[in-house]
């Protein structure tokens, strides 16, 4: 974990262009929301996939650095008054608190396109035809068959009750699919990886990338702002509908646990290399942030 940090923290600071490149303002605001702060689960799931399946270190920092621009921007605007209308992230005031809303959406938008400008990149340690795979992977995965269409049905979906299959629909889109392609780009960096090995991998994301939402929702419940860095009761206000207010807490926990059981089983064939996989699972349904 602690490697990992180190090599995400210097790659994102160095892939963003300093606060004194013109335009300042948009490169402040796109620092602001992307250093010191946040979970860094994607990226350290890239590592983790990645490391499973006997990847370098090097090949692994541009698309650990990738999905946590296009997450960065995700939060950016989940936070605007347009949508969620949250003041507070990551600890500290939203990205449009701090910058203004016409900042937060442009600061959003540029770090979208970087995360795609870092895969795409030349002198990768990755060679031309992974990285086209990877960013086919992570560009879908962020737009609206995956993180954006999920954000359209979370937006439809308030003041509705929905059918566990609907809530588990947008879940999967909205915050699954991005855990999903973290898991994926990892594994695409091993050059010649078998296709049984990443189906495994790609179940394995899907059952803790749902596992994840379910937990942000009960957080939204039980949560502490100070622990969290965000406001809870966000959900309830919103009239969002989540799994906690659909089958109660005991309810969410215990599809939690389910699906963290069903992603250990995903990686019953992968040796102790996957050991960091099986800790982020468990990590995911306990987590008190
Ligand atoms: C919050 O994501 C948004 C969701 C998809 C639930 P994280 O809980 O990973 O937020 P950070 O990156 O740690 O701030
Ligand atoms: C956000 O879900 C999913 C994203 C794509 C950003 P939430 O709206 O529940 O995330 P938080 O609780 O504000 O972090
Ligand atoms: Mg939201
Ligand atoms: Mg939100
Ligand atoms: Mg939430």
């Amino acid at each position: 974990m602690a490697n990992c940090q180190a090599r995400l923290e210097s790659g994102l600071s160095r892939w963003l262009p300093s606060a004194a490149t013109h335009p300042a303002v948009l490169h402040e605001a796109m620092r602001y929301a992307v250093l010191d702060g946040g979970k860094r689960i994607r990226p350290t799931l890239v590592y983790a996939s990645g490391r499973a399946v006997g990847s370098d270190w090097e090949q692994l920092d541009r698309p650990a650095c990738a999905v946590e621009f296009i997450h960065a921007y995700s939060l950016v605007h989940d936070d605007l008054p347009a949508m969620d209308d949250d003041d507070l992230r990551r600890g500290r005031p939203s990205c449009h608190k701090a910058f203004g809303e016409a900042m937060a959406i442009l600061a959003g938008d540029a770090l979208q396109t970087l995360g795609l400008y870092v895969l795409a990149r030349d002198k990768s340690a990755c060679d031309a035809a992974t990285r086209l795979r990877m960013i086919e992977t992570l560009a879908l995965a962020a737009g609206s068959r995956g993180m954006v269409g999920g954000q359209t049905i979370d937006l439809a979906a308030a003041g509705r009750r929905l059918e566990i299959a609907e809530l588990e629909d947008m879940h999967i889109h909205k915050t699954g699919a991005l855990i999903r392609a973290s898991v994926v780009l990892g594994a695409l960096t091993r050059p010649g990886l078998a296709e049984a090995t990443l189906e495994r991998l790609d179940h394995y994301a899907k059952c803790i990338g749902l596992a994840f939402q379910i937990r942000d929702d009960i957080l939204d419940v039980e949560g502490e702002a100070d622990a969290l860095g965000k406001l809870p009761g966000a959900d309830l206000a919103l009239e969002k509908p989540t799994y906690a207010a659909l089958i109660g807490l005991d309810g969410a926990k215990q599809r939690a646990a389910e699906l963290h059981e069903e992603a250990m089983d995903s990686l019953s064939g992968l040796d102790e290399r996957a050991d960091p996989l099986r800790w982020i699972s468990l990590y995911i349904i306990e987590r008190d942030r």
